[in-house]
């Protein structure tokens, strides 16, 4: 897999930011900003040469979108999905909750695109509305679908929040042959990941194990308090938040720790790759 470029998602993340600022400070379900960000996407995996959908739905009276990129290229069959959720609450512009998610798996689509990647398996990249109702929109979408094309999702990834500042390294560990792709990767990086408590059906990956697919994914920690133990082998400080602004005004560009978005992108990158060869 191609290594994908740090500066590149961090470039997202400001044009994430802009699209907040321009429409009263956040991209959440029902506002502006949301279907802004789902615009400013779609641009660029239409001109990447993606076969893109806006999928519509309704959740509290408002209407929210899912975007739904399908690369042309490579098997038509059993299919490999990556997926992150772009709308943020209303406190704050949603910087690493999710628009890090959001620019990680944009990146690697992008990539795939570069490389004209011909895999043996279809790729389909998502992004999802209204996750801050209850992951309304990958809800919406599992349901939408036939048994048939169901049972074609080989596997969903899911990525939501993955520049933590004060990082930890978690895989999800709900399918062990998806989570050692994560795991080998990371330690041979050097890094030793945990498996994610704080994800369990938390994310829009639950949508999906709801309905019998196998899922997995990364994650760099939300509102809870790194030991001791992970601030020794992963640096950062003991006794705080993995993010402080977790779902706060403050989660904006300057809430990112950059190492973390670098390899949580690269590993992105690998586990598509991988699976989809
Ligand atoms: N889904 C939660 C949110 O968006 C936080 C979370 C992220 C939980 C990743 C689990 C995994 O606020
Ligand atoms: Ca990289
Ligand atoms: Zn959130
Ligand atoms: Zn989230
Ligand atoms: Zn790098």
């Amino acid at each position: 897999a191609p290594d994908i470029d740090v500066a590149a998602v961090q470039q997202d993340l400001k044009e994430l930011q802009s699209v907040a600022e321009a429409n009263g400070g956040n991209r959440a379900h029902g506002r502006p900003g949301y279907r802004a960000s789902l615009d400013h996407l779609k641009q660029k995996l239409d001109a990447a040469g993606f076969t893109t959908t806006v999928q519509e739905f309704t959740s509290g009276g408002s209407t929210g979108y899912n975007l739904i990129a399908d690369w042309p290229k490579g098997g038509t069959g059993a299919t490999v999905m990556t997926g992150a959720h772009l709308d943020s609450v209303r406190s704050g512009p949603g910087i690493n909750d999710n628009g890090s998610g959001s620019a990680g798996v944009l990146e690697t689509a992008l990539a795939v695109a570069k490389a004209d990647l011909e895999p043996k398996k279809h790729l389909r990249f998502a992004w999802w509305g209204a996750e801050e109702q209850g992951m309304v929109g990958s809800g919406h979408y599992v349901d939408s679908l036939s048994k048939d094309e169901l049972g074609k999702i080989d596997a969903y990834l899911n990525f939501d929040m993955i520049g933590s500042p004060n990082a930890g390294h978690f895989v999800y560990d709900d399918d062990p042959a998806v989570e050692s792709v994560f795991t080998d990767w990371f330690r041979a990086k050097g890094v030793r990941t945990e498996p994610s408590e704080e994800t369990n059906g938390r994310s829009d990956h639950a949508s999906f194990k709801r309905a019998g697919v196998t899922v997995g994914g990364t994650f760099t920690g939300a509102g809870a308090r790194k030991t001791r133990a992970q601030a020794d082998k992963w640096g950062g400080t003991a006794g705080e938040p993995y993010d402080a602004c977790y779902h706060s005004s403050c989660d904006d560009t300057s809430n990112i720790d950059e190492k973390a978005l670098d390899l949580h992108s690269d590993a992105i990158a690998h586990a598509v790759w991988t699976l989809s060869s």
